[in-house]
């Protein structure tokens, strides 16, 4: 807590007061922070009991912020910032409903998780898990003309799921490996982004069909929920990998692991899965085709930081009334 707040700590939680300057005339108001003070997802409960009567709530993607935690809330609410760009955490139709604003991080964790993208096509497309696996477990006797082989981005068609801020960050990344075609699906067209990359858009069917690797950047809807599934799957070529850093629900799972069990295609990354944390004894664990990692696409120190400093400032810029430096349209 800032110095000269009056706080008190009470198990995992601080309270502190802080003053804050408000912009009519220069007033000064008093602000009263109630604050989660732990890594670990504040209990429901908790946050069920805590959230009543505030004007402002910061939450993290792990809340889910419904009508009950609105409800809990009261009419006092104004103001949500959430620190991600993902928002399917939010009731977004019962919150514009009830005239809330909605502050979000995007942009400053694009790179981040551009990087972690390429960084995870690569560790499926080259298997390097597995490869490492062998170093460790003495399965390296000898070096062997098709052992551990995969397969390489030169020459290939990449597919991207999502054309946003994050998939022109990932085919911005992936070009210079020599890919000579990339492939997307979204909305609609975006010829002016998409010239960029010389991208095609085509429908999803011959995205699947066509692509060598296929990355999914797209934003969790209605429309985006279960997309990647038996029938998509079916139609990807058995050489090529299927990448998904966006939201696990755009991937029917039990499809994608019988994609990969059956050799229908040959390798996947996934940074993110139904449900997080993914239980150790899920059978996607099971599959050496399979690399999958814990929802760190934004994990860097400086991006986590910005996000936190932007989630805050959303926050304190809507309970001044303010533009905020990156409000949702709702
Ligand atoms: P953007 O809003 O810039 O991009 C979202 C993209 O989703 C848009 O290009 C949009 O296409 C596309 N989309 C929407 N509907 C469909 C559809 N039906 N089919 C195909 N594409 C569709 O967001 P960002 O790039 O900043 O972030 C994207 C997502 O990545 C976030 O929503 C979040 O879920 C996830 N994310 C994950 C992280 C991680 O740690 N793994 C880190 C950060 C984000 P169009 O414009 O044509 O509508
Ligand atoms: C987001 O911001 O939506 C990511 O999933 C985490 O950074």
């Amino acid at each position: 807590p800032p110095a000269g707040c009056d706080h008190r700590e009470d198990q995992q939680h601080l309270e502190h007061r802080k003053d804050l300057q408000f912009p009519s005339g220069g007033t000064v108001r008093r602000c009263r922070v109630l604050q989660w003070d732990s890594e670990e997802p504040v209990p429901r409960a908790e946050l069920l009991s805590r959230v009543a009567g505030v004007r402002g709530l910061l939450c993290l993607l792990s809340d889910r912020i419904d009508r009950e935690v609105l409800d809990a809330a009261g009419p006092d609410l104004k103001v949500i910032s959430t620190m991600s760009v993902g928002f399917d955490h939010l009731a977004l139709d019962e919150i514009k409903k009830r005239g809330i604003r909605v502050g979000y991080t995007p942009d400053v964790l694009t790179d981040a998780t551009a990087e972690l993208s390429v960084a995870l096509l690569l560790s499926a497309c080259r298997r390097l898990p597995e490869a490492a696996e062998q170093v460790r477990s003495g399965g390296w006797t000898t070096w062997k003309p098709l052992w551990m082989c995969g397969y390489g981005l030169s020459d290939s068609t990449v597919g991207i799921i999502g054309l946003g801020r994050i998939g022109q960050a990932v085919a911005r990344r992936l070009k210079p490996f020599g890919v000579r075609k990339f492939l997307y699906t979204g909305s609609g067209p975006k010829p002016e982004t998409a010239a960029e990359f010389g991208a095609e858009f085509v429908p999803l069917t011959r995205l699947a069909e066509e692509s060598d690797f296929v990355v999914v950047t797209c934003a969790l809807t209605p429309a985006t929920q279960g997309m990647c599934n038996k029938d998509f799957f079916s139609r990807m070529k058995k050489t090529s990998v299927f990448v998904n850093t966006s939201r696990g629900t755009v991937v029917n799972q039990e499809d994608l692991y019988n994609a990969l069990a059956q050799g229908q295609i040959a390798a996947a990354g996934l940074d993110v899965t139904t449900p997080e944390p993914l239980p150790t004894d899920h059978p996607l664990l099971s599959l050496k085709n399979c690399v999958i990692l814990p929802h760190i696409g934004s994990a860097t120190y400086a991006t986590r930081n910005t996000m936190a400093v932007l989630a805050a400032n959303n926050l304190l810029a809507g309970l001044r009334g303010e533009p905020m430096p990156h409000e949702l349209k709702l």
